[in-house]
């Protein structure tokens, strides 16, 4: 267990002769008990859930394959563990846990299997939080103990902590239909909502203390406090999920206890639902899947059970879990890895941001190598060090983060990171941009390699110019080579004025694009040298001709992407559009004053500052002259005002909704939008008007909800020429 990495190798079970099955089924299951004691005994687990489930899998290979192998401690046959800091407890029923399953077609199977004894049940779909089982004892209405799962026989006695949930009554609530039962046993999940979790790791860092790896480590943790004050002071939750013995209460029906329980007072699941098809079973698994990040705690799977009591009865269970329910498993987002480094990346306004650099690991669909850390404060406040195993986080579509160190895997050759003084790309002096800014930046914006090289990978992008050729390694090539000295571009100015001439000598070092690493020429074994725009013959390469053709066209695109090409501070297309739209000429952006700025919708007082403040530095006037004398466009054609049609909806705010009649969407936003109207997405009580096509959505129920006046689709043409209907003002407040 000393090594880390050896934990978390997967070695193929195929193929083993018996011997070497046996030690290596020996060696996981030690690994894996040592895990479990971890994770429930100290609630610091130092392998992510995935990892564990691998192991386990390896384990559950093995033993299919030699059923011989297996006995009583095998970790396939344990419920959990406890550890000795609270008085160990009885269950009254022993607590079971779920069959694991990864893909939609391992639930197929489990409800063929199950429909051979019940056929035609019905299913209860419900969310897998995940957060740290509990055991509530109601004797007569009154909360008489709680309990941690244990190894499922015996739990901890966490009566005095349990208490202090809000969400757990003390007593039952008497309700009409639902008699409070003798003896009630249930059995559900306390959990730390995930919204406060950031904010709690914080904290223990400020204090000196191991932040949590995640949420249900901080509500085991919270949970099993030797002071129960501790306990109340954070935001613990409940939601029940099922029950044990009983005695006065005889549920027909999951969903039937759990309106008894919440009539009670004890909290179910908002989400659980009863289906009849394994179609509606997979539609619950997707909605969730993708809902699973907008929920308060955090979820790991989908629970399916069969919802018919006699029918769970009849199904029973095997030592370890219920044969009438099973657990699916959402692809791991958390996984651990190791912090190898953490370096500093300047971006094109200066800021100097930390990142991790991190063993290679796969999650969530993707190969993750490094990770923002966003700035020294976030460094500190996650308490980071170099060397650390992390718990690297990737929810769906959001970028990889880190969580938290794995304080428990340390081994004391960490080391702490350190923010440096100085530009990684320059060596100017880092400072913040103004007092009280945590971020710092590098002075030296209009040389810094490092700056002007992201300004032009920017410029060059598909939200600017959309240089097709001018890539990265283009852009770095043309402001860090490693000949001639001195680089052809001092800052952007030059960009439009290239010449293939002055590209020709440009050396750079070839670098492995994973690593980042100089490669190495076997035959000299020195770093190889390649002219990047040239061939070896010292021809110009087609993409760089084709670069500066790109570069030519590009000339002529619209002002707003010429002003997003700028790189100023808070402005990006959004701003640049609101501006280029109101003033349409990029001398009028630079007479205009700070408050007409600062009043334009989608501009406001920072970015007006931002733009005067960019304005007043004559380097960067000095790129407007040089790109304006290359012939990029500064100004947007308008339509001749004398051509323009009748502006009949100024000042009006309007919302389409179904289909107009020979119009598409766009059309019509674009009809009312040039006869002076805004078109907006949501009905509010600003709105002057809704116009209602075919098949109206939910806006058109909203209008008559608010009182907001609706104009049929038929009457749209009318509105155009003639403006809102009789009655209806065009600034509604
Ligand atoms: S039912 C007999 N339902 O997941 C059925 N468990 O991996 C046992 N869990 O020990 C549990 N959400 O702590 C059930 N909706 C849910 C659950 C749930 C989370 C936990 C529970 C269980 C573990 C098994």
């Amino acid at each position: 267990m000393s090594d880390q990495a050896a934990t978390i190798s997967r070695v193929s079970t195929e193929d083993l002769d018996f011997d070497t099955a046996r030690q290596r089924y020996e060696q996981l299951a030690a690994e894996i008990t040592e895990h479990r004691r971890r994770y429930f005994a100290e609630d610091a687990p130092t392998i992510s859930d995935a990892q564990y489930d691998e192991l386990m899998h390896e384990l559950v290979e093995i033993e299919t394959r030699h059923p011989e192998l297996k006995n009583a401690d095998s970790p396939t046959e344990q419920v959990g563990t406890f550890s000795e800091a609270f008085t160990p407890v009885r269950h009254l029923e022993k607590m079971l846990s779920l069959q694991d399953v990864f893909s939609t077609d391992d639930v197929r199977t489990w409800a063929e299997r199950v429909s051979e004894e019940a056929a035609g049940a019905r299913y209860l779909c419900e969310l897998k939080i995940d957060g740290l089982a509990v055991d509530l004892v109601y004797e007569n209405g009154r909360l008489a103990r709680a309990a941690t799962r244990g190894d499922g026989v015996t739990g901890e006695d966490v009566s005095a902590n349990v208490a202090t949930i809000k969400a757990v009554p003390h007593n039952l609530k008497p309700a009409d239909g639902f008699d409070v039962p003798e003896l009630l046993e249930v059995r559900g999940e306390v959990y730390f909502p995930t919204a406060d979790f950031n904010r709690l790791n914080e904290a223990q860092v400020e204090a000196g203390k191991a932040p949590f790896a995640n949420p249900r480590n901080a509500a085991a943790g919270s949970l099993r406090q030797k002071d129960p004050a501790k306990t109340a002071s954070r935001p613990l939750s409940f939601i029940s999920h099922g029950l044990g013995s009983l005695s006065g209460f005889e549920p027909q029906s999951q969903s039937h206890s759990y309106a008894a329980l919440e009539a009670w007072g004890l909290p179910a699941s908002p989400y659980w639902r009863v289906v009849d098809t394994m179609d509606e079973v997979f539609a619950y698994i997707h909605e969730f899947g993708d809902k699973r990040h907008e929920l308060v705690h955090e979820i790991d799977g989908i629970v399916v059970k069969l919802d018919d009591i006699a029918s769970q009865r009849r199904l029973g269970a095997t030592s370890r879990t219920p044969r009438w329910a099973v657990a699916y498993k959402f692809p791991p987002e958390e996984v651990n890895t190791r912090l190898l480094d953490i370096k500093v990346s300047i971006g094109r306004t200066g800021r100097a941001t930390p990142y991790a650099v991190l063993e290679p690991v796969h999650v969530a669909g993707s190969e993750v190598e490094f990770a923002t850390l966003h700035n020294a404060d976030q460094v500190k406040a996650k308490g980071v060090k170099v060397g650390d195993t992390v718990v690297l986080r990737k929810a769906g579509d959001v970028i990889p983060e880190v969580v938290a160190p794995v304080v428990v895997a340390r081994t004391g050759a960490e080391t702490d990171f350190v923010m440096p003084e100085r530009c990684p790309e320059c060596g100017s002096a880092l400072a913040p941009a103004s007092e009280g800014d945590i971020d710092l930046r590098c002075p030296n914006s209009r040389s810094c390699p490092g700056q002007l090289r992201e300004r032009l990978a920017y410029l060059s992008g598909r939200s600017c110019f959309d240089v097709d050729r001018m890539g990265y390694i283009a852009c770095s090539a043309l402001v860090q080579p490693l000949a001639p000295a001195e680089p052809v571009l001092q800052d952007e100015g030059g960009v439009f004025d290239l010449h293939i001439d002055e590209l020709l000598p440009i050396k750079v070092v070839v670098r492995d694009p994973d690593s980042g690493l100089p490669k190495i020429d076997p035959k000299t074994e020195e770093e190889k040298v390649v002219t990047y725009f040239a061939t070896k013959a010292g021809e110009p390469k087609k993409t760089a001709v084709q670069m500066l053709e790109n570069l030519d066209k590009a000339k002529s695109q619209p002002l707003w992407r010429v002003i997003n090409a700028l790189s100023i501070r808070h402005v990006g297309p959004v701003a640049a559009q609101a501006l280029a739209e109101h003033f349409g000429d990029l001398d009028r952006i630079i007479e205009a004053d700070e408050t007409e700025l600062a009043d334009i919708d989608g501009v406001g007082p920072t970015i007006a500052t931002a733009v005067k403040d960019w304005f007043t530095v004559d380097w960067h006037r000095d790129i407007i002259e040089r790109w304006r004398a290359a012939g990029v466009r500064m100004r947007d054609e308008r339509p001749d005002p004398a051509q323009r049609a009748p502006q009949t909806l100024e000042g009006a705010s309007v919302v389409i909704t179904g289909a107009i009649s020979g119009y598409t969407r766009e059309g019509a936003a674009a009809a009312v939008k040039s006869r002076g109207g805004k078109v907006t997405s949501s009905v509010s009580k600003k709105t002057s008007a809704v116009v209602a096509g075919d098949k109206p959505g939910s806006k058109y129920d909203k209008a008559v909800k608010l009182g907001v006046s609706i104009v049929p689709g038929e009457e749209f043409e009318q509105m155009l020429a003639d403006g809102l209907p009789e009655g209806v003002e065009s600034e509604a407040e």
